[in-house]
């Protein structure tokens, strides 16, 4: 990590509204902790760091984040070991893809200085909104907007970097029902599905509230150009389980990175599980299903951890998957990531990054 040191104003808040918090009834990404970090880029710097209560941005109304969507964003967690530690799970890889979402935007970098110092200030101003107990955490928004105060199509000259957090519990409370998206696709080759683009996510609203209607909870989307091929569902990396061997869908522009994804795999090798990124097909996963080689599906990402799929409709029908046990691979490996996130097992790989 960088070593200079951030100057960070501080303006604490009269009222906390912890005390308000029920931890036992934590909405996904409604109540906010008490504090947010700001920076702010123009001249070609970063300046005027700064931690403030939470509230509302004051913008001009013709900046190019609202108008042409100049704005990417990162998801992260905080999570609270048995003896209270604040801890985060490989923060600077985070950090590196807000820089590559950044890059694709034409958006300036955020230096790993602005970003780590400006979030542990934040985590340890606000450690009390990291919520203790299996699968709470502090979710954490850091996200990059364009400020200029100008209509004309063109990178911005200034932006604001922001971080935001928020105690969440679990994602997704029930195994899912996904559904293999045909017609419309999430991303395209020489696009920015491999990047966290905001109009990566508002673009998917309308095909998954058509599935929403029909029961599913997710979508599966396949490659654009012959809806043939497994990429991601929704905020998840997808991942199968075949004759005992994990297959992902192998990286491409039309992908984003999966920072659990990522960890997934690394403890399947550590674990000699046998591991394949390759293109892996819809018809590959039914004729899975039907000679009965399919044992698991399952989503990974940040904020959905390991999500179970239980269903997957495709062509009319609804492939019901097998009942997970306790030896399933992604239960283990979800017991295992969940471990090491909170240090509650050797962290070999160097993962875990201590706050306070
Ligand atoms: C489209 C998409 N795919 C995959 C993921 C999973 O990424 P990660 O494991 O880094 O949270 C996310 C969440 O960030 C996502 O938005």
């Amino acid at each position: 990590m960088s070593t200079a040191t951030l100057h960070i104003d501080i303006t604490k808040t009269a009222h906390s509204r912890l005390p308000g918090l029920d931890i036992n009834n934590l909405p996904f990404g409604k109540v906010f902790s008490d504090h947010m970090f700001i920076a702010e880029y123009a001249d070609g710097q970063w300046s005027k760091s700064r931690i403030v209560p939470f509230g509302n941005l004051e913008l001009s109304p013709a900046s190019s984040m609202m108008h042409y969507g100049q704005a990417i964003f990162e998801g992260m967690k905080a999570y609270r070991s048995d003896n209270g530690d604040v801890l985060l799970f490989r923060p600077l890889e985070n950090q590196k893809r807000l820089n590559r979402s950044a890059l694709r935007m034409a958006m300036p970098e955020v230096p790993e200085e602005v970003f780590m110092e400006g979030l542990v200030e934040l985590l340890k101003l606000d450690q009390n909104w990291v919520p203790a107990g299996d699968g709470r955490s502090l979710y954490i928004r850091p996200f990059l907007i364009a400020t200029d105060d100008y209509i004309g199509v063109k990178p911005s000259d200034t932006y604001m970097f922001l971080i935001i957090t928020t105690p969440v519990g679990n994602y997704y409370d029930h195994p899912l029902k996904v559904k293999v998206e045909h017609t419309f696709f999430r991303a395209v080759e020489g696009g920015v599905g491999y990047v966290k683009a905001s109009g990566n996510y508002g673009r998917s609203l309308y095909p998954t509230s058509l599935a929403k209607k029909d029961g599913y909870d997710q979508l599966i989307w396949t490659d654009a150009r012959e809806h043939k091929f497994v990429e991601e569902s929704g905020t998840m990396n997808l991942m199968f389980v075949i004759n005992n061997t994990l297959i992902t869908p192998q990286l491409r522009d039309t992908i984003l990175a999966g920072i659990t994804r990522e960890s997934v795999l690394a403890i399947a090798r550590d674990w000699n599980v046998n591991v394949e990124e390759r293109k892996i097909s819809v018809d590959e996963i039914s004729d899975a299903f039907d000679n009965g080689t399919l044992q698991e599906a399952f989503g990974t990402g940040t904020a959905a951890t390991i999500a179970h799929i239980s269903e997957i409709g495709y062509n009319g029908r609804n492939l019901v998957l097998p009942v997970l046990t306790p030896e399933s691979l992604s239960k283990r490996i979800s017991k295992e990531m969940d471990n090491i996130r909170r240090k509650r097992t050797d962290d070999i790989h160097n993962w875990v990054y201590r706050v306070c």
